[in-house]
């Protein structure tokens, strides 16, 4: 009933008329970021530049002796040391699954609207855009959605994600959850794309209403006959739930209740309706989510008589959405909703465990736009969270809780490990490199001592309850976390988006996904940790904590990769391992690890930056290998990959594929991604020929096999109706790596064995 891979016919780049190298398409700038790149970056903040510090941290080094040296050395290439680093094990090596064994795909080229995956492997989605969850929600039916259907259904370009186990208490060390047969979906919907949501039918009121309905989170309850198998979702289930802009979230923490926070529908400052532009997040200890709202100034207008709003990107013109000509909340001119943009661009909790329980939005992890939020336990089980804020030129910020996890799943304990985001330390981050600036002139060569690398500081700007800025009060500090930033010095970094801790050696990995703009015009010029100009390709920071405490206030910091297709771009770094033998890999976004300790980055941007579709990288991180990147899967035409989630055990990987066919138009769509249809052939019940967004789960191509009674890659069996049969069942790319000249694994690494 599809169309097979093969056969499927390749868009030309052209269809588009606005496409042209290095822009994103027009859409997904609008409604993504509201067309931040077309606007200075708004950090005009005069911090001090890598350069003017560099000769002061030399000294320190000097003064500190062999100790930072040899911290720094421990994690420079090893091909390049001709030694193995000495990192600590991984505490889990598999697993009884046979692990995630590939050979290395074939990058693709951008215009293909395929989703590929290594030979020996097949995908199928879990669930996509409209497919209903909730009591009452219908077949997805693009040209007939309302808002109240879409309030009922997965929303809108997902993006972080986790499968987690049907009970709390199996999350043991985030990567060596065991996901039986029974497991807990959790997704964001980040924004959405009218223009390839809606026929021409729609009032714009009403395409307004289901946008805001689309936008949110998931929760939805999963099944599946064994660990392994492919899962299918529950329509109906005790867990299910949707939060969208019409949610009741709490607020708390420091600023809760304040004057900055207060709007007329909300005098007492402590209650908000909706969350926007969810982006990445994570998964704590205790088995909640924390999601980053992110480019909240896309939805907001403001009246522009406060100066601190502009540090946000925020404007006293119309939205891209237009959502304030149906709520007076989102203008800030509308008299009691000066504050309204204040509730927005915050760190939420949400216990998906707990249907009953609001959602909450913590003031204590400060104000900016949020990509995501990682937690780590310290040696004393204090939670420490690690964040970018994802703006050209904006910071990398650490937060260390006051309270301390209690173990055990109690409902006493998880109650109170609810409340550890509401009290704790704010750090932003100053990075100093060790090479000096004549050695690093924004051509991305490596200096002379072979490493980006050095030292930084966790500055503080909240310490026990108290701001640390000058001038700035602790509510201030928390609401405009950005100025802070800018006051005490920060390091200007290239959008930090995922900051992600390492949960076996405790390292922390940046991604910088890129800065087009460093060293540009008066903008900061290239430094040791943000090291080329015009940065198209960005790169990936490893930061290592002083003494292996997490809630230290200094560390070392080295950059794993400096990305890019090494075939065309020579200031490509991979920690010294042979470029020739990487997969090219640009923009990285979302990181995760794998229970062997393994680094997995998911890029959005390749289409731009090297005309590649965007995907799913592996990166190794330790012994002589380090910097080794090998592509696990490649997502369809447009798309960008979110929310990785490896399963070693399981032999099973998950992603979220968003924004598909984004230069598309209702009219003239450019993904058919995942259903698929063939152009003649009738539509089925729940699925659609046009792009849905989807979280798509990628498994061992035989496991069915093993499994009679299932149908060879099918996502779900027809015990429901609504969204009918999923597409599904494709296989491996097959040709692997070794059809790709340039690129020849070493022998009988192909499959980790
Ligand atoms: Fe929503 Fe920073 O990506
Ligand atoms: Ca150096
Ligand atoms: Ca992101």
């Amino acid at each position: 009933m599809t169309i097979a891979p093969e056969s499927r016919p390749q868009l030309p780049v052209t269809v588009a008329p606005h496409y042209a190298r290095g822009k994103r398409a027009a859409a997904t700038c609008r409604y993504k970021c509201a067309d931040a790149c077309a606007h200075p970056a708004p950090n005009l903040s005069a911090n001090e530049y890598f350069r003017d510090v560099a000769s002061r941290a030399l000294s320190r080094r000097v003064m500190l002796g062999g100790v930072a040296a040899a911290a720094a050395a421990v994690v420079v290439g090893a091909e390049v040391l001709g030694a193995e680093p000495a990192t600590a094990a991984p505490m889990h090596s598999g697993g009884r699954g046979r692990g995630l064994a590939f050979g290395a795909i074939d990058p693709q080229p951008m215009a293909i609207d395929d989703f590929v995956v290594p030979e020996g492997y097949e995908w199928s989605p879990i669930i996509r855009w409209g497919d209903p969850i909730l009591p009452g929600g219908r077949a997805f039916d693009p040209a007939r959605q309302t808002p109240e259907q879409q309030a009922r259904q997965f929303g809108y370009n997902c993006d972080y994600l986790d499968i987690l186990p049907e009970d709390p208490k199996h999350i043991t060390s985030m990567v060596e959850t065991r996901r039986g047969k029974r497991g807990v979906l959790v997704s964001n919907h980040e924004y959405t794309n009218p223009q390839i949501m809606f026929d021409a039918s729609y009032d714009a009121a009403t395409r307004r209403a289901i946008e805001r309905a689309a936008h949110g989170m998931s929760v939805v309850e999963l099944r599946r006959d064994r660990p392994g198998t492919p899962w299918e979702y529950d329509r109906i289930a005790r867990l299910n739930r949707r939060i969208h802009i019409g949610s009741e979230f709490v607020v708390d923490g420091p600023a809760a209740g304040h004057d900055l926070l207060k709007t007329v529908d909300d005098p007492t400052g402590r209650k908000v309706l909706g969350t926007l532009n969810n982006c990445a997040g994570g998964t704590t200890p205790w088995g909640t989510i924390v999601s980053g709202e992110e480019n909240f100034h896309g939805y907001l207008r403001v009246d522009g008589s406060d100066p601190r709003d502009a540090r946000y990107g925020l404007r006293n013109s119309p939205t891209g959405y237009g959502w304030e000509l149906d709520e007076p909340r989102f203008d800030g001119n509308n008299p009691g909703f000066e504050n309204e943009n204040h509730r927005f661009g915050w760190v939420v909790e949400l216990d998906p465990y707990d249907p009953d329980a609001a959602p909450v939005k913590h003031t204590a992890l400060g104000r900016f736009k949020h990509e995501g939020a990682n937690v780590i336990l310290s040696d004393d089980d204090r939670a420490v969270v690690y964040m970018g804020d994802d703006e050209r030129f904006d910071y990398v910020y650490k937060f260390v809780s006051t309270g301390r996890m209690r173990h055990g799943n109690s409902r006493w304990a998880r109650e109170h490990n609810k409340t550890l985001l509401s009290s704790g330390d704010l750090y932003v981050a100053r990075f100093t490199g060790d090479s000096p600036a004549s050695e690093i002139d924004g051509s991305g060569a490596v200096p002379s001592d072979g490493a980006f690398d050095g030292t930084g500081e966790w500055l503080p700007l909240v310490l026990d309850g108290e701001s640390q800025v000058e001038g700035m009060s602790l509510e201030e500090v928390l609401v405009f976390t950005r100025l802070a930033g800018d006051a005490v010095g920060a390091t200007k970094m290239d959008r930090p988006e995922d900051v992600e801790p390492n949960p076996f050696t405790g390292r922390v990995y940046v991604a910088c996904t890129n800065n087009s703009n460093r060293g540009v015009g008066s903008n900061a010029a290239a430094d040791e940790a943000n090291p080329r100009g015009s940065n198209r390709d960005g790169h990936i920071v490893e930061i290592i904590e002083d003494g292996g405490d997490q809630t230290a206030t200094t560390f070392t910091w080295n950059l794993l990769l400096v990305a890019g297709d090494p075939e065309v771009n020579d200031s490509t770094y991979f920690s010294g391992y042979p470029a020739e033998k990487v997969s090219p890999i640009s923009c990285p976004d979302n990181l995760a690890f794998d229970a062997d300790g393994n680094l997995w980055i998911s890029t959005d941007g390749q289409p731009s930056a090297i005309q590649k579709c965007d995907g799913l990288f592996k990166v190794t991180l330790d012994g002589r290998r380090r910097g080794r990147v090998e592509q696990f899967l490649s997502v369809p035409r447009r798309a960008e990959t979110c929310g990785p989630v490896l399963d070693v055990r399981d032999s099973m990987a998950y992603v979220n594929v968003q924004h598909p066919g984004d230069d598309g138009s209702w009219d003239t769509q450019t993904s058919y991604f995942p259903d698929y249809l063939d152009a003649d052939e009738d539509v089925p019940a729940g699925a659609w020929r046009g792009p849905r967004p989807s979280t798509i789960q990628v498994y061992l191509a035989d496991v069915d096999d093993e499994h009679p009674g299932r149908g060879k890659g099918k996502g779900r069996d027809d015990r429901h109706d609504g969204p009918g049969p999923f597409p599904g069942g494709r296989g491996g790319q097959g040709r692997g790596s070794r059809n790709r000249s340039s690129f020849r694994p070493e022998a009988g690494e192909q499959f980790r064995g």
